[in-house]
């Protein structure tokens, strides 16, 4: 089912793997049109399943990834790549050493970047070089974060260091041993960076986001809801299961 709200348009699959095979397909037609496409990669659960599509694509070749341009949204800090928490790691244990991508043409906020503002000035730069970037792929935290970018009094501008908020710690802690083991602060694309790509991609999964991303959709355009800045973009498809609509579907 599609759900057309204008400039955010929403696919809602009762299975959320159905969805996430649209998600594969979407990525697949960017980079058949446009092989050096720069596409923006999101970790956590939520994109799993459309990475697992994408390797699947990729063994049937019927994709190409190997001049695919791509910046991931965020990493941990500190932390190091090989560090199996990591998400340098992550993205290469999920997706990137399944595909036939360019390694050089990868690109990881630096966990343990001995001057993180310069990191994070370098980031932003490299995103204005290369970029814009053509297809972002978010998930969305259970208080409405987007990238890293907790919510706060204000939306955040480039790519920047934050401090993580005690419910992402704990919704986080799932992926540790231990909750201390948790990184406390990250590197993350700001709003601003997310805005600026031309699409975005948007994955919400079970009903434990349904209130928030009722909210982001819905509710204030406000920074307490870093999500919410998405109302304002032109060009956002949301790759749902039911369960993750449930509150907006109450609404038509
Ligand atoms: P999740 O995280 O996909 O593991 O739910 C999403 C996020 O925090 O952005």
């Amino acid at each position: 089912m599609l759900l057309n709200l204008g400039n955010i348009k929403i696919h809602i699959e009762k299975d959320f793997s159905t969805a996430c095979e649209l998600g594969a397909n979407i990525i697949k037609e960017k980079l058949s049109k446009k092989p050096n496409s720069v596409i923006g990669f999101a970790t956590g659960g939520t994109p799993i399943p459309m990475y697992k599509h994408l390797i699947e694509m990729c063994n049937h070749q019927e994709i190409n990834f190997s001049e695919m341009v791509t910046f991931n949204l965020d990493e941990y800090f500190p932390i190091s790549k090989e560090n199996d928490q990591s998400y340098y790691y992550f993205m290469r244990e999920n997706l990137f050493n399944h595909i036939n991508v360019n390694f050089d043409n990868l690109h990881i906020p630096n966990g343990l970047a001995s001057d993180v503002e310069k990191e994070c000035a370098d980031y932003e730069n490299l995103i204005k070089t290369l970029g814009p970037i053509d297809l972002q792929i978010l998930g969305m935290g259970l208080n409405g974060h987007i990238g890293f970018n907790e919510p706060d009094n204000k939306f955040t501008q480039g790519t920047n260091y934050v401090a993580l908020q005690e419910s992402t710690i704990t919704a986080n802690a799932r992926f540790f041993n231990s909750i201390d083991d948790v990184p406390k602060k990250a590197l993350t694309m700001g709003i601003k960076t997310i805005m600026m790509s031309t699409e975005i991609l948007l994955l919400v999964n079970g009903e434990k986001k349904a209130d928030i991303l009722e909210q982001a959709l819905f509710g204030e355009i406000s920074p307490h809801v870093p999500a919410s800045a998405l109302q304002l973009h032109q060009n956002v498809t949301i790759l749902a299961d039911e369960s993750a609509v449930a509150n907006i579907l109450k609404r038509f």
